[in-house]
């Protein structure tokens, strides 16, 4: 897996499919020589140490090494975009840093270098996933100089290096009730960003990327590069396009909030950067990445959970719950095949709109009067389980934490609070404001017992100051982090939904510290499919979260059918949001099929294989399905989107299909064994072949129609 030649002073690094290569050069510095498919031992063979000194930054060599440093350090005249650039507090802006030394620690490698003059270590780690095809780089920045501080300007996770060539990269951009739209697009000279400075991974992007060569994507065939940032916080990727053409990418922790500097004996280490390779499309990268995050970021307990179908009773009533409107609502709930009831926002001091109370975690009397801990208990007696709202790192400003704590914000001194929602934020790296949130969630915990809470962040963090030694965007992401994992330490088996004003937290840093992640605000399922196709190239279907709200629908005001807005949701992690009391008879009788069907098939959908078939940005007909990792049973879900689609695609592929009738070409079966096809009027046996070949027709004519097909092998 990890292998250092020494004559020839390389290392190879390989995954189940990928091979990475470094070395040193006659100086002692790393460079980069390889990324890409598997090599065997010859190929290895031919890379050799690059012939010149110095290693190419400007590629003016580029007739002899296309070879770049494999850690962009500022050495004070690397002009390109740095991994690490420090500046000691002697005035020396530059590092000088040569090979040290390594260590090869079963899957982990790390590189030591050292500065030639001043005490600073930089140990390079990569950690391989082999099965995974995942490669995981971190960076620890050591000051071991006994009397300089050290800046850190830039404190990048890593990079991804890729021969000169013509690429394209593709990114989500987006915003509220609009993320992760997909955009493809050519890296072209210069340097392109993009970044986060919300104090979130954010709406507007996210952390993740991938690069190919491919025009337009393909999910079975193809090189895909891909990275993602495991961080939930502000976040910058630099794709750079330099001379000679040669491709590099940065990842890490924006430093737009400010630079952490270490003190004679401190050290940093960054988050990680996950690099990833497929050689056969975008499919087999989120596949991979999908392993990857249930067997190595979400909690394996938590992940073999099944039980998750939860109502929510935000957009069923807003502010105006009531424990006699959700007893009633819960009965509804538990009607339709519910599993969790979840009291959203409302619930606390006298909140009636979002203008007040946030902060004073007290349920209000009018609303609650027996307490949460009875209501609680009533919910569970009806056979749910309990679940409830809460946003820890914001108040009011007419609230009575406020009121009391006016500093406890991040605010610049003289000017005024710039409010969100009527909010602010709590600095929660304080210790007072910490304890007081400790005591907070141990008190909802213990006094109201629930088995599921969602935790919600609707603002920036903004106005954060200078914060000495450190960034405070930073330190309050881990704040954030250690006050979750307080949640979970108390009650492990507490179903922690990550949320922030929707997606605004999707990301592997903060998956690692939730089991789930609210994917949007919005529940159009006509907006939900490109919102959801995108999610689903980077997360898994467990963690996206996705509920079936009324129609018309609050925020776009479109009408959807009742079928076809369950049906979008339940090719993820189902839940509704709608007003079950008004629901008519007959939608509930549709609910409650359907209901049935999703959950003889969820653990396909959570744990199985994603192929998407059909994408919402080539075709009005969308399509995927989920095969069971022993391939022996699948579901197909597909949608007939008509154009009404296009407007919910923001500016991408004009030339989309129409698409109604027509067979779906299925993947990821076996080919010599044969299926039984059931639901949405299908009933017949076809070959695993037949159907990856011929296909299965799907006459969906009307835009709304839908189907979820479901395929059992048979046995020979
Ligand atoms: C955010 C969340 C919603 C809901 C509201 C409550 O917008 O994304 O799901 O919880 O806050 O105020």
């Amino acid at each position: 897996m990890i292998t250092f030649n020494k004559t020839k002073k390389m290392f190879y690094l390989h995954t189940k499919d990928s091979s990475y290569v470094f070395g040193l050069n006659c100086e002692n510095r790393l460079y980069n020589a390889y990324y890409g498919k598997r090599l065997n031992t010859a190929a290895l063979k031919k890379f050799a140490e690059p012939v010149i000194k110095e290693v190419a930054y400007h590629m003016v060599d580029n007739m002899r090494s296309n070879y770049m440093p494999e850690v962009n350090i500022f050495d004070g005249y690397n002009v390109f975009e740095n991994t690490i650039k420090i500046t000691l507090s002697n005035g020396v802006r530059s590092l000088d840093c040569s090979y040290a030394g390594h260590s090869i620690n079963g899957d982990t490698l790390t590189v030591k270098l050292k500065d030639r003059k001043y005490g600073i270590l930089l140990l390079i780690s990569y950690k391989v996933h082999y099965d995974y095809n995942l490669i995981e780089k971190s960076i620890t920045i050591k000051n071991i100089d006994s009397k300089l501080k050290a800046v850190l300007e830039t404190f990048n996770s890593g990079d991804l290096m890729l021969p000169p060539g013509r690429y394209n990269l593709g990114f989500f951009h987006g915003g509220w009730i609009k993320e992760m739209s997909l955009r493809l697009e050519e890296i072209s000279y210069g340097r392109k960003v993009i970044e986060s400075r919300t104090g979130h991974s954010s709406h507007i992007h996210n952390p993740s990327f991938f690069v190919t060569k491919d025009d337009k994507v393909r999910e079975e065939e193809g090189e895909y590069f891909y990275g993602q940032l495991m961080w939930g916080g502000s976040f910058k990727f630099t794709f750079e396009k330099r001379m000679y053409e040669a491709v590099n990418m940065t990842a890490g922790v924006n430093a737009f909030d400010g630079c952490p500097d270490l003190k004679p004996g401190e050290e940093f280490t960054t988050p990680s950067f996950i690099i990833g390779y497929s050689d056969s499309g975008l499919g087999k990268m989120s596949r991979l990445l999908h392993d990857y995050y249930r067997d190595k970021i979400l909690k394996p307990e938590m992940v073999r959970n099944k039980e998750r179908i939860l109502s929510n009773s935000w957009e069923a009533f807003y502010f105006s719950t009531t424990e006699e409107k959700l007893l009633k609502f819960a009965d509804k709930a538990k009607d339709i095949g519910a599993e969790i009831l979840v009291v959203d926002d409302g619930w606390f001091r006298r909140r009636d709109n979002d203008a007040n109370s946030l902060g004073d975690w007290i349920p209000i009397k009018e609303k609650f009067p027996n307490g949460m801990r009875e209501f609680g208990n009533n919910i569970k007696e009806k056979g749910l389980k309990f679940g409830i709202w809460l946003e820890p790192e914001c108040m009011n400003t007419d609230s009575n934490l406020y009121r009391k704590h006016p500093n406890w914000c991040y605010r610049f001194e003289g000017r005024p609070d710039k409010e969100m929602r009527h909010t602010v934020t709590l600095n929660i790296t304080k210790a007072p404001v910490k304890k007081y949130l400790k005591d907070m969630i141990r008190r909802v915990i213990n006094e109201y017992d629930p088995d599921y809470v969602k935790w919600d962040m609707n603002r920036y963090i903004s106005e954060t100051g200078i914060c000495k030694g450190s960034q405070a965007q930073l330190e309050h992401v881990k704040a954030a982090y250690e006050l979750m994992d307080y949640l979970k330490s108390l009650k492990p088996s507490v179903i922690l939904e990550g949320c922030a004003g929707g997606g605004g937290r999707m990301s592997g840093g903060f998956l690692a510290h939730t089991d789930q992640m609210w994917a949007s605000d919005n529940n159009d399922p006509f907006c939900r499919q490109t919102i959801q196709y995108g999610t689903s190239l980077f997360y898994p279907a467990i963690s996206m979260c996705c509920h079936v709200a009324d129609s018309p629908y609050c925020l776009t005001g479109r009408k959807s059918t009742a079928l076809f807005r369950l049906r979008t949701a339940m090719a993820g992690n189902l839940g509704t949001e709608a007003n079950l009391l008004e629901w008519s008879g007959n939608d509930i009788e549709i609910f409650k099929k359907e209901i049935i069907t999703y959950k003889s098939v969820r653990d396909i959908i959570y744990y199985g294989d994603l192929y998407r078939l059909e994408s919402p940005y080539e075709s009005t007909r969308v399509s995927l399905m989920y095969v069971s990792k022993d391939k022996k049973r699948a579901v197909v879900f597909s949608y007939n989107c008509g154009m009404e689609l296009t407007k919910s695609v923001n500016g991408v592929d004009p030339k989309i299909v129409v698409k109604a009738g027509g067979n779906a070409i299925l993947r990821g079966l076996e080919a010599g064994h044969e299926y039984t096809v059931s639901g949405s009027n299908a009933d017949t046996v076809m070959t695993g072949r037949e159907l990856m070949t011929k296909g299965i027709g799907l006459a969906l004519k009307k835009v709304q129609d839908s189907a979820v097909l479901i395929l059992e092998r048979r046995v020979k």
